[in-house]
């Protein structure tokens, strides 16, 4: 998401701006936000503090916050950092030619975090050369699961009118695009409020039509909303590609109901079985909370039950951060951080065992793959994903790049495949 919203920026600022790798040149510098959990907060506070000598040997360039933290701190973080000249919202990215407009000529700081319930008006166009794209399909959230903080920072659900989506992907696959990942904080809940009948399955089925699209994926998918249609889709829609991330947080009943998930380990498990029947091969990740309030050993413990029954090919986890105005920030019993620690620690052992396994499964067969560029290891090899979102690395030549290739996969890592171009 946050990844979109810089793109919207770079997008929305680019008849006045190009973008620079080097800080030292910039006369413009916004720093996208996240406040999901608190490190990403302190982590912006320790960028604009390594910033102020920059901002004195140049006091012309303008020093802007947006994201999530600026929405949740608003006029504070004016306060808190005086070399700053803009704090802008998550719908002031829109509103951000204008805004700096203001600051130009009114030599005022300036703060907007004004939120309207109307979805803004999205920035369409694509950058050039782009392979892959995400594009927005909803924003905001109504779920209130009670450690979140997105409904708060990012507000209630808006759904995009179909044409609009449908229009940005099909000039970007006249462009050359081949990727397309749909993005909204709960996809599931796409339609809800359009004028006119559709749901997520629905779209997915229309873009699926659309001549060029190689692949399509979304993202994230709650788990409680996850329909029979929607699983019959991975098998039936040809660009949909074989993964999906389905955050399920906790494998501890108890733990899901405290966290307002709406559903029980068992229906997850359920869910899954459906999925790998209705689509062999699947790839599966999620997210995990640790040391959420309550969580007790035998909690936990059910988690670790959960990801090897779910046999995950892959995870994201979190220690649980108690957030501004979540209802779980007030309960009584907070986990010490030391265990916190502690179990993130076993968790990430059990993934990796996963991970592990799900990559050599791979072993000796042949992929597809979207050659995205060079190896961030090795760069001289090329690198790719498979559908089902594995990352390859391969010796070729440079000018696949950006092509669809055939591989046999020779060797699993924990992170990533090595493979052999095929001849054919
Ligand atoms: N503490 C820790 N992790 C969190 N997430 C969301 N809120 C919190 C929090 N307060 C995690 C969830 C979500 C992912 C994007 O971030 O796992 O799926
Ligand atoms: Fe946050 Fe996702 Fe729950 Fe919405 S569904 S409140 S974004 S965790």
């Amino acid at each position: 998401m946050n990844v979109y919203d810089s793109e919207q920026m770079a997008l929305i600022l680019g008849q006045d701006y190009e973008l620079t790798e080097r800080a030292e040149d910039a006369d413009l510098y916004l720093i996208n936000t996240c406040s999901i959990r608190r490190k990403s907060e302190e982590k912006v506070l320790s960028l604009l503090g390594r910033l102020k000598t920059l901002k004195q040997e140049r006091p012309q360039m303008l020093l802007g916050v947006g994201g999530c933290v600026a929405q949740q701190e608003g006029a504070r973080l004016l306060h808190k950092v005086p070399h700053l000249d803009l704090v802008f919202g998550t719908q002031g990215v829109y509103r951000l030619p204008e805004l700096l407009r203001r600051r130009r000529e009114t030599n005022r700081r300036l703060v907007d975090t004004a939120f309207s319930p109307e979805l803004p008006n999205i920035c369409g166009q694509s950058l050039p050369g782009a392979l892959q794209k995400f594009v927005t399909i909803m924003q905001g959230c109504d779920n209130y699961c009670t450690y979140c903080v997105v409904p708060y920072v990012r507000g209630p659900e808006r759904s995009r009118p179909v044409a609009d989506i449908v229009r940005e992907v099909e000039v970007f696959l006249g462009q050359g695009g081949r990727e397309v990942t749909l993005l909204g904080q709960n996809v599931n809940s796409y339609g809800r409020g359009l004028a006119g009948e559709i749901t997520f399955p629905a779209l997915l089925g229309r873009l699926a039509e659309l001549p060029g699209l190689a692949r399509l994926r979304f993202t994230t998918s709650h788990p409680r909303d996850l329909s029979e249609e929607l699983i019959r889709g991975f098998a039936e829609l040809p660009p949909l590609c074989e993964h999906i991330h389905l955050p399920v947080q906790s494998g501890a009943n108890q733990i899901l109901a405290r966290m307002h998930r709406g559903y029980r380990r068992e229906d997850y498990l359920e869910r899954v079985s459906r999925l790998r029947e209705a689509c062999p091969g699947i790839a599966l990740s999620t997210d995990l909370i640790v040391g959420f309030p309550g969580e007790t050993e035998s909690d936990f413990q059910d988690t670790l039950r959960l990801m090897q029954e779910a046999a995950f090919d892959g995870a994201f986890f979190f220690k649980y951060s108690p957030r501004p105005q979540t209802a779980a920030a007030a309960f009584p019993d907070q986990v010490p951080e030391s265990v916190k620690t502690e179990r993130l620690a076993r968790l990430k052992e059990v993934q990796e065992q996963l991970s592990l396994a799900s990559n050599q499964r791979l072993l000796g067969e042949v992929r597809e793959v979207l050659v995205e560029g060079f190896s961030k290891l090795e760069n001289t090899q090329l690198s790719g994903r498979l559908r089902s979102n594995h990352v390859v690395n391969f010796d070729g030549p440079q000018e696949l790049i950006g092509q669809m290739v055939r591989v046999r996969i020779k060797r699993a890592y924990l992170h990533s495949l090595g493979a052999l171009l095929c001849e054919d």
